[in-house]
């Protein structure tokens, strides 16, 4: 036994690989679907913190969390924690930002198909009982252009795949160096060019101040009205009443939605409209992406308890 025994707390479903890494080094409690007030009244009883994209980690539970020193995200996206008041306690917040890159990646290439070809839509009549060969005639992706709003690794993946079919691509990413976009066969442009060139425009920028709402009306008004939307990065980058309106004019073709802007979306119109696809944020949800977060997150969180990494998020 330990002098202290360092104690982790994890708030949603983390694969057993994850689990047992922790397991060699520390207590681990899973408190699943855990109430707010609840996780507020017991962080102050451990040194470590991991989560998903289900657990607000807002101001209040930080401040709470007396011995509380290093945050885990299992999973790329940071927004569900309050960055500034864990910085404020000299807590670092660690992600796992590697490991469930190609599941989003798919994902995105999942879902342009899914609109390109009408699969739910064709799937739903289907199990109507109806046979309708005539209404689901779709469109081609081959010779089409794929425009990628934010060229980090997710958007890298994207694009690799998009060319292996044989698309055009352009992104859009204020940090990419042009010889990056080059060497990978894409063409770098404004987002304004690539919102009115793309046939499929997908999104995989973090949401930040800076991208919140970043496809809004005005936005969406430059794209073609034969173009789509894909959407598994995060809900708040699209305005979707604006979103709704574009797709009720006719002016944009269809979107596919993995993420909203509240999950799940209140707004039923999302989920029902005939021009949208959704799925429930399962970008990252594959048997596999699942167990490499786990096991990358573990990681990251026992390398932090032991003082071994600087913070970097
Ligand atoms: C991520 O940020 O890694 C994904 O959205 C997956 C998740 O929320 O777990």
């Amino acid at each position: 036994h330990r002098p202290t025994t360092t104690r982790i707390l994890v708030t949603e479903p983390l694969a057993e690989s994850g689990l047992a890494l922790l397991r060699e080094e520390a207590e681990v409690d899973t408190r699943y679907k855990i109430p707010h007030e609840e996780l507020v009244r017991i962080i102050p009883e451990y040194d470590a913190l991991i989560v998903r994209s289900g657990t607000k980690v807002t101001r209040d539970v930080i401040e709470a969390g007396e011995r509380l020193r290093v945050i885990g995200r299992a999973g790329t996206g940071v927004d569900n924690i309050d960055l500034r008041a864990a910085t404020e306690r000299g807590i670092i917040v660690v992600n796992a930002p590697t490991a469930n890159c190609i599941a989003a990646a798919e994902h995105a290439i999942a879902l342009m198909f899914a609109v390109a070809r009408n699969i739910p839509q064709a799937h739903q009549a289907m199990q109507r009982g109806e046979w309708d060969r005539h209404r689901f005639v779709g469109t081609a992706v081959v010779d089409k252009v794929m425009g990628i709003v934010g060229f980090g690794r997710v958007g890298g993946e994207v694009a690799r795949r998009a060319r292996g079919l044989g698309m055009r691509v352009l992104a859009y990413d204020p940090y990419l160096p042009r010889e990056r976009a080059q060497a990978l066969g894409v063409e770098l442009v404004s987002l304004e060019e690539l919102l009115a060139t793309a046939d499929f425009i997908s999104l995989h920028v973090p949401l930040v101040e800076s991208t919140r709402n970043l496809i809004n009306a005005e936005r969406l008004a430059l794209m073609k009205p034969t173009a789509y939307l894909i959407n598994v990065a995060r809900g708040g980058v699209v305005d979707e009443d604006a979103l709704i309106q574009a797709l009720d004019e006719g002016r944009l073709a269809g979107a596919a939605l993995d993420v909203f802007s509240e999950e799940p979306p209140r707004d039923t119109r999302l989920a029902t409209h005939p021009k949208i696809v959704t799925t429930p944020h399962l970008g990252a949800s594959t048997t596999e992406a699942q167990i490499g977060v786990a096991t990358e997150v573990a990681r990251a969180v026992l390398m932090s308890l032991r003082g071994e990494l600087a913070p970097t998020t």
